[in-house]
Formats: structure tokens, C-alpha cells, sequence
């Protein structure tokens, strides 16, 4: 199916040990982790280092094969995961994991692409330091992943997005040649920003190789509270309490629908109710400090009196300990899981104006109940960055196969209730696969046309994640 040499001119870059070419040891690349993407490649190939890497991109550009760049294929859009021909490479990181510096004076850490999230987090703990990106994910998504989805996740309201927390790149381009980038500079005016270029572009312009990345200092004092509201537009007015009382040692604020909550309940062993009575929404409020004695729980427990006051919270409870904390977190971050085994989970990651949100929920939840009567509306997120998860599941008792012919269907009357409130239909998880047909509709034209422009720049060829964020063609 791809040109006869392939295998033969790879192996010769990358021996024996960098090749997959059975079907069952490639199967996990083919599959994204929900189940909801699959293809077929001619083979899977796994360099060991940004050599091997350019040297690799350079024969498929000379036999005119394409490129699916992968980490740890956690992704949710289908960006990593190969089309259906049968002829595309899936180039893996997964033995570029190497930890190459720390540097603590500096607050930097330099890592390859396939190195672990969690592992980047644990080698800055090592020093004393703090690297904050987090999310569900960590235990097996990759720097390079993180990078080309501009990752987000719960600590973006403190710390940014992987925009924000990235000094420099080295990037191996479609044409095989190397980009020195990894500077770590906190001040580099001296033109175009590069990187911001390939951060975010889901694997369409090169191959990401390794990364500076900020640190912070650590924190050594925590306060975490799980908190019952009203409405979701309580929400709004609790973060506000929050975030005038403690500025910025509020690190993390989560929101979830009951109906959320409900499934992770339903799913996740061990986990409990942590109120007698059910409330529609809660959120998850933490605060955090580099003081080893800050008096955080203070602090919590003024601003929870104050959102009492204003009627913004029903009921609270604070953690005392660190694995009453741990379960807050799980309650929290279980929700993309325990949906998984309720049927199909459509997926839309949306953000809109904060101060939006309350109109933004009432009328999306209104349009998808009159389409869908019984919809089960799993709605959660990160509401500080006006970040919601907008997933669905289908009614109880109703056949997949039904909700999921229905999936394109609800996913315009999400989006296109995001664009009447001025928002994005992709906060955090990118384009990929699953968006790269309709983004046309949702941005702007002139905006697209210059994304095009870039793509040409970078790879005439079409030959790196073709058909991802941009449509073919
Ligand atoms: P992959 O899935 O392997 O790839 C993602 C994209 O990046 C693909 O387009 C791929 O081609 C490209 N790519 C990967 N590596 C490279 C490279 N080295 N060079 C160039 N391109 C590359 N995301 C969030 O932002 N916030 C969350 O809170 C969040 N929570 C999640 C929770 C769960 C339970 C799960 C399963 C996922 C979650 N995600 C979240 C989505 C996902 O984990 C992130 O998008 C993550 O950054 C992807 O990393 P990865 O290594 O798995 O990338
Ligand atoms: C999360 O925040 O849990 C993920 O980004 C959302 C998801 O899995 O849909
Ligand atoms: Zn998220």
C-alpha cells in the first residue's frame, strides 16, 4: 500500500527495536484512547532521538509518504490517530523521554517530547519547583502532545496554558531540517515568535523533538473545598468572591453539572456523596501558597461564608487531609471516564465569556432538550478560563447507534449557541480530526486563509498530519 522501500530505508534509521510493523503491536497507535478514532498505518516508526527523527522525515518526504506525529494518544479530537488508507506512518515519541536539564536558578526544565507529563511534574518536585500544567491525563500524555494541543487543564486560571509555560522548541520541519529553538529566555525580542507556531498546531507543521519549560516555585500549602450550588451561574459569583478575597492563591476552580457528579458516583469505586441532599452543580475550590504556613483553610472558610451570604453556595465541605483532598480531585477529574460507560460521550469543548456562562448553559441545555428529549447533559469544566466541557450522553435506555447518528447534529446546536455568546468551539482540545470539517463555519475566513498560508509555508508537501485542524484540499 505505501512505497516498497519504506520499511527497509526506516530501519536502516532506526533498527529493528524502532519498528512496528505487526498488527498487534500496533494497535494501541491506531486507536485513540475513548475508542472514538480509529485507521490503519502502513507501520508505526519510533526514533530514538531528534536525529533519527530528521532523518526519518526526510524519507517519507523523499517517497512522498505522510506523517501522523503521536505521544501518549490521549487526545480527544482523533489528531494522532492515522486515516484509513492504510499508507500514513504514525511517528511515536515514546522513546524520546528523556529529562536533558533542570535548571532551578533559571526555573526552567528541558525535556524530549515523549517525555511523561507526570514525569516532568516529579522531576521538578525533585529541585524544589513546581511545573504546573495538570490534567486527567498526566500519567500518560506527553510534553509534545501537550505542546501541539496548547494543553490546558485545571491549573490555567494561576498559571496559563502551554502557551504560557514554554520558553523554547526544537522542532524537526516537514523538510527534515532541525530548529534550534531551545531557548530559555524569559525576554527574546528578536522577531517573529516561532514556537507560538507550532504549539497548538496539532502536528501539522513538524515534528516537536523537546521543550524549555517555566517552573515555578513549589507550593507547600493547600486548602481544597467541594462546594454545593444552586445554579451554574453561582458559580460565576463564587469564583468572584474568590478571586477578589485571595488574588492569586486561588490555583484551581472546577465546576460540574449533578448530572456529572451522577456518573462518577455511578462508576468510580470508592467514591461517595459527599451531601445528603442533591444539588444541581458543585464546584471544586482550591487555594495554594509557596508559605509553608499560609492559613489557607482561613481564608477558605471566609470567602465560603461570604458565598453563603450572597446564597452563591448551598453546602460545603473542606478537606482535612491529603487524601481527602485526593478524593476531592478524583470526584473531579473521573468524569471523562465514568462517561465513557454510558454509551457514546460526544464531546464539545467550548469556552465562552465568563461573564456569559449562566445565559450561555440555560439556553444550550433549553435547544438540546427540545432535540433530544432525556438527554443526559454532562456539563463541567473549568469555568474560570469560561471553559466548559459540553458532552453528551444519551437518553437512558436508548441505543448508541441512534444518539451517535444524531452526533453532528447536536454538536451544531452546541456550537452554534457558543457563537451567539462570542465564544470558541475549541477551548482546550484542539481541532484534530473531529473539527477540521467544520471550523470553516465557526471562524473567520480571512483568519483560515492565512492559517492555510502557513501550512503551505511550512509544508508544501501536505505530507505532516494531513487533514488535521485544516480540511484537506
Ligand atoms: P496525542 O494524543 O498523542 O496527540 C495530540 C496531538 O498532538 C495530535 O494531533 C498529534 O499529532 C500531536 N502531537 C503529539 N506529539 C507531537 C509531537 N511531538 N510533535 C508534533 N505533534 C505532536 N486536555 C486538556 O487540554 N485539558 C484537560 O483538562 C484534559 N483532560 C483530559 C482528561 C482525560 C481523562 C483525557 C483522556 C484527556 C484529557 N485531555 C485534556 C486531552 C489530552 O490529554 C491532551 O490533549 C494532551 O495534551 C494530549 O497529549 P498526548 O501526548 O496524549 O497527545
Ligand atoms: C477534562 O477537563 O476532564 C477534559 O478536558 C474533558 C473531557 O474529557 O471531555
Ligand atoms: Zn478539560
Amino acid at each position: 500500500v505505501t512505497h516498497p522501500d519504506l520499511p527497509t530505508r526506516l530501519r536502516g534509521v532506526v533498527g529493528d527495536g524502532g519498528l512496528v510493523t505487526d498488527p498487534e503491536g500496533m494497535r494501541g497507535y491506531l486507536t485513540d484512547w475513548r475508542g472514538a478514532y480509529s485507521g490503519t498505518a502502513a507501520l508505526v516508526v519510533r526514533p530514538g532521538s531528534t536525529a533519527e527523527v530528521a532523518a526519518v522525515v526526510r524519507i517519507c518526504r523523499e517517497l512522498g509518504v505522510a506523517l501522523v506525529p503521536q505521544g501518549g494518544n490521549t487526545g480527544l479530537c482523533g489528531g494522532a490517530v492515522p486515516d484509513s488508507s492504510g499508507r500514513q506512518v504514525v511517528l511515536s515519541l515514546d522513546r524520546m523521554r528523556r529529562i536533558r536539564a533542570v535548571d532551578p536558578v533559571n526555573q526552567t526544565i528541558t525535556v524530549e517530547a515523549g517525555a511523561v507529563l507526570q514525569t516532568v511534574q516529579e522531576a521538578a518536585a525533585a529541585v524544589g519547583r513546581l511545573f504546573p500544567l495538570s490534567l486527567g491525563a498526566e500519567g500518560s500524555c506527553t510534553i509534545g502532545g501537550n505542546l501541539s494541543t496548547n494543553a490546558g487543564g485545571t491549573g490555567v486560571l494561576r498559571y496559563g496554558t502551554m502557551r504560557d509555560l514554554t520558553l523554547g522548541l526544537e522542532v524537526v520541519l516537514p523538510d527534515g531540517e532541525v530548529w534550534h529553538g531551545l531557548r530559555g529566555l524569559r525576554k527574546d525580542n528578536t522577531g517573529y515568535d516561532l514556537k507560538q507556531l507550532f504549539i497548538g498546531a496539532e502536528g501539522t507543521l513538524g515534528v516537536i523533538t523537546a521543550a524549555v519549560l517555566k517552573l515555578f516555585p513549589a507550593v507547600r500549602s493547600r486548602a481544597t473545598a467541594w462546594v454545593a450550588l444552586p445554579s451554574g451561574g453561582a458559580a460565576v459569583e463564587l469564583i468572584g468572591v474568590f478571586q477578589e478575597l485571595c488574588g492569586d492563591r486561588l490555583t484551581g476552580f472546577e465546576v460540574m453539572s449533578r448530572q456529572s457528579v451522577d456518573f462518577v458516583l455511578r462508576h468510580q469505586s470508592g467514591a461517595r456523596d459527599l451531601f445528603a441532599a442533591v444539588h444541581p452543580w458543585y464546584a471544586l475550590v482550591e487555594l495554594s501558597d509557596t508559605l509553608p504556613d499560609a492559613a489557607l483553610d482561613e481564608l477558605l472558610e471566609r470567602g465560603l461564608a461570604e458565598a453563603f451570604d450572597r446564597s452563591a453556595a448551598e453546602d460545603a465541605v473542606v478537606a482535612s487531609s491529603p487524601s481527602q483532598v485526593a478524593g476531592l480531585w478524583a470526584l473531579r477529574e473521573g468524569i471523562s471516564e465514568a462517561q465513557n460507560y454510558e454509551g457514546p460521550s460526544l464531546k464539545h469543548d467550548v469556552t465562552v465569556p465568563i461573564s456569559s456562562i449562566a445565559a450561555f448553559v440555560e439556553a444550550t441545555d433549553r435547544a438540546l432538550g427540545d432535540a433530544v428529549p432525556g438527554i443526559r447533559i454532562v456539563t463541567y469544566g473549568h469555568i474560570g478560563d469560561g471553559n466548559l466541557h459540553y458532552n453528551l450522553s444519551k437518553p437512558e435506555g436508548s441505543e448508541d447507534a441512534d444518539f451517535r447518528a444524531r452526533a453532528d447534529e447536536l454538536a451544531r446546536i452546541v456550537y452554534d449557541s457558543t457563537r451567539s455568546f462570542d465564544g470558541s468551539i475549541s477551548a482546550e482540545h484542539g481541532l484534530g480530526q473531529s473539527k477540521a470539517g467544520i471550523i470553516a463555519d465557526y471562524k473567520d475566513a480571512y483568519e483560515l486563509q492565512l492559517m492555510r498560508g502557513v501550512k503551505e509555508l511550512f509544508d508544501p508537501a501536505g505530507l505532516m498530519n494531513p487533514g488535521k485542524v485544516l480540511p484537506l484540499g
